[in-house]
């Protein structure tokens, strides 16, 4: 009844709701086949080139995996190994690429690099991540909670807390929007999302149902909700200058073992797109960890992120899920 094929995903407006629903519904059928070893490759004989001109672990790795699984093939072109930007234009570049690939992944700093990928590449142009959008996020946070609550996508309450003007926020309040869910947003003034976007959900959400709330209370926010979500306080691309500032504005939206109490739902989960700073294990997180003195974590406390209410790698697999769904509705 879908046909997404050749179909760009470059924002999650990108389908409708039952597309949507489509693709998870696809994704946990794919999931299921690989659990058991039936699954079938749909996308033998089909090229797909991975730009990413950001750092990154999973969507390159479920790109990879989903592509082999199904019997594509990939070239990963990492930003010093192409000449995309420095001496070809983002439109040449496309147009060089859609010749000689069935689809094209990109992850990079602004949106319009990705649609004018999309709009010169003849074939479909995935968005693996920019500034504005994170889609493919989405289909995995999405699968993530409906597995974990059996609640149908339009049931599911969540809050995010943080930066909710970079990619995750804005994502999850669209998205949210989309599936007609309870959505809350919490942050301080200064990093809520920008007005078209809070008005192109609400919008939506008129025709879906959803209920949106943007406060900045973090507590008023989880009242009540299923899942709580956090993201990086400073993300790729943005100074690393920021993060004293960042870190005043945003403790008071820590995820930590209280606030997760505050919801006042003993099944409430933790969620987050990863990586996190909830320990001092990578360089930076160490560094500001102990330049801040927050010890026990940045956006997120060790305590809750090794609870047994954090189900961050069930989200972070099934980015795996997810992208291979994208890729067989629309290449195979
Ligand atoms: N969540 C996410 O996009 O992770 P990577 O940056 O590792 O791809
Ligand atoms: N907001 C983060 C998300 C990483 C997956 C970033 O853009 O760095």
């Amino acid at each position: 009844a879908y046909n997404l094929r050749n179909r760009s995903f470059v924002k999650e407006i990108d389908f409708t709701p039952a597309e949507l629903r489509h693709l998870l519904r696809l994704a946990e059928a794919l999931k299921s086949a690989r659990y058991a070893g039936t699954e079938r490759p749909r996308l033998v004989g089909r090229e797909i080139a991975l730009i990413f001109e950001k750092t990154s672990t999973r969507t390159r790795s479920a790109f990879e995996v989903a592509a082999y699984d199904q019997g594509a093939h990939v070239t990963y072109l990492d930003p010093s190994g192409s000449q995309l930007g420095h001496k070809e234009s983002t439109a040449d570049t496309a147009s060089v690429l859609g010749r000689m690939y069935d689809a094209i992944e990109y992850r990079g700093t602004r949106q319009s690099d990705v649609e004018e990928l999309s709009a010169h590449a003849g074939v479909p142009v995935y968005n693996g991540l920019t500034d504005e959008w994170h889609p493919t996020q989405m289909l995995a946070d999405f699968l993530t909670m409906h597995e974990a609550s059996g609640k149908p996508y339009h049931g599911l309450s969540y809050a995010f807390l943080g930066d909710c003007r970079f990619n995750m926020g804005r994502s999850l309040l669209v998205m949210g929007a989309l599936m007609g869910a309870d959505v809350r947003l919490a942050g301080p003034g200064e990093l809520h999302p920008p007005q078209d976007v809070v008005e192109l959900a609400a919008e939506i959400a008129g025709r879906t149902g959803a209920r949106l709330t943007i406060t900045d209370d973090p507590v008023a926010a989880v009242r009540g909700v299923d899942f709580v979500h956090t993201d990086v306080w400073v993300s790729m691309g943005e100074s690393k200058e920021v993060w004293d500032a960042r870190v005043r504005l945003l403790k008071p939206y820590q995820v930590n073992g209280g606030l997760l109490q505050g919801t006042g739902n003993p099944a409430v989960r933790f969620m987050h797109c990863l990586p996190a700073y909830h320990d001092a294990g990578t360089e930076v997180g160490r560094e500001i960890m102990e330049h801040t003195g927050m010890r026990t974590g940045l956006e997120v406390t060790g305590e809750v992120f090794d609870s047994s209410a954090s189900i961050v790698f069930d989200q972070a697999e099934n980015r795996l899920h997810t992208i291979k769904a994208v890729l067989v509705a629309t290449l195979g």
